[in-house]
């Protein structure tokens, strides 16, 4: 079987977490401290602030922020939106454009948003500059939904230090890991920050405080994740090249027309899925699949088509075309050149119509 994706879990990782069990509390433990440290200087800002999980560290700067109604994505994994409903709010959604993000020009269309909160889905980023453009013109925040983009790059600035705050998972599917649940927002406003952590922390001022001045969740990193994830960073940018090393033999051996939107002078990608386009999706998967190559799309249903948000009845017409012909291919820094020779000649011998361009 070609496995679609995988964490890489090497004793370096294991180690630090048994040393963080014997050594640490299990929770503030200097790990934790130590990873948000490392990861603000990956990024490229002052502060960040882990989080037990991806959709806490989103729906925690919007309450921060005060955003009840952001401009989002219907492209995206669901708790994007989802965290405008449990801000108590609403999610608004524009169509994508062909990097298959938010679209700016159709964020301009949009009327009452109080945030504009892209996705850099797949690890490509979002069309960035016009994005801060429009939102300072309508004097709201950017809340960058980075969940899969750890490490990508857009006109030299690192995904998630764009905007006011960027919010990254770590996931087990992400392109780094804590191997459980856990999150981070990173951001250059300290008070930001420290709102972040204050409703991560049971609104409490600081851990060694009994006074809590908000009502905030309970929603703490581990050491142990804290120090696996350490590890984690160390090598996360050596993996994306990996990844995007493996997008090159793709792109050389795939139908030009089925490719995602690929690496640019400006804009390196990191893959953290690679989807090719395809107008048998349903078709291709099942055959992929029979001949052992794991593959899944992401997402078949766009957020607005999802239950919880289908009675508004909207349409997007690029989206739900999108939905229908993407398929994630194998890619994780392990792939071999093999296994992407295999899964293109399989590729090669369908009969493929594009999808949306
Ligand atoms: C784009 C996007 N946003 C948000 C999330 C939520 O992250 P988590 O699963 O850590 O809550 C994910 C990950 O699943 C994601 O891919």
């Amino acid at each position: 079987m070609i496995i679609l994706e995988k964490p890489v879990i090497n004793r370096e990782m294991i180690d630090a977490a048994i040393y963080s069990l014997e050594n640490e509390f299990p929770l503030f433990g200097e790990s934790v401290a130590k990873f948000e440290e490392e990861f603000a200087k990956f990024c490229n800002v002052d502060h960040a602030v882990s989080t037990a999980s991806g959709t806490d560290a989103l729906l925690f700067s919007l309450l921060a922020l005060g955003v009840k109604m952001p401009v989002t994505t219907p492209c995206s994994y669901i708790a994007t939106a989802n965290v405008a409903h449990l801000a108590g709010g609403k999610a608004l959604f524009a169509d994508i454009d062909s990097t298959n993000n938010i679209d700016p020009e159709k964020i301009a269309k949009t009327r009452k948003f109080d945030a504009v909160l892209p996705v850099h889905l797949h690890g490509y980023p979002a069309k960035m500059d016009d994005i801060m453009e429009i939102a300072e013109k309508n004097n709201v925040p950017v809340i960058e939904d980075a969940c899969q983009a750890h490490g990508a790059i857009y006109r030299g600035k690192r995904a998630g230090s764009i905007g006011h705050v960027g919010c990254f998972s770590f996931n087990p599917v992400k392109n780094m890991t804590v191997c459980s649940q856990g999150g981070m927002a990173v951001t250059n406003d300290e008070k930001l920050a420290k709102k972040i952590r204050m409703l991560a922390d049971s609104g409490r001022e600081s851990i060694y405080s009994h006074e809590h001045r908000i009502i905030g969740y309970s929603s703490r990193l581990s050491s142990a994740a804290a120090a696996i994830g350490r590890v984690q960073l160390k090598y996360l940018d050596g993996w994306n090249e990996k990844r995007r090393e493996a997008a090159g033999e793709y792109a050389g051996m795939l139908d030009k027309r089925i490719l995602p939107p690929l690496e640019t002078k400006e804009i390196k990608p990191v893959y953290n899925k690679f989807a090719i386009k395809i107008s048998k999706r349903n078709e291709t998967k099942e055959y992929l699949l029979n001949n052992n190559v794991q593959c899944d799309a992401h997402y078949p249903i766009p957020i607005h088509m999802q239950e919880p948000y289908k009675k508004q009845k909207l349409e997007f017409r690029n989206a739900e075309k999108f939905s229908k012909t993407t398929l994630s291919i194998p890619m994780h820094p392990e792939i071999t050149k093999k296994e992407i020779k295999e899964v293109s000649a399989l590729l090669a011998d369908l009969d493929i119509v594009f999808g949306i361009s």
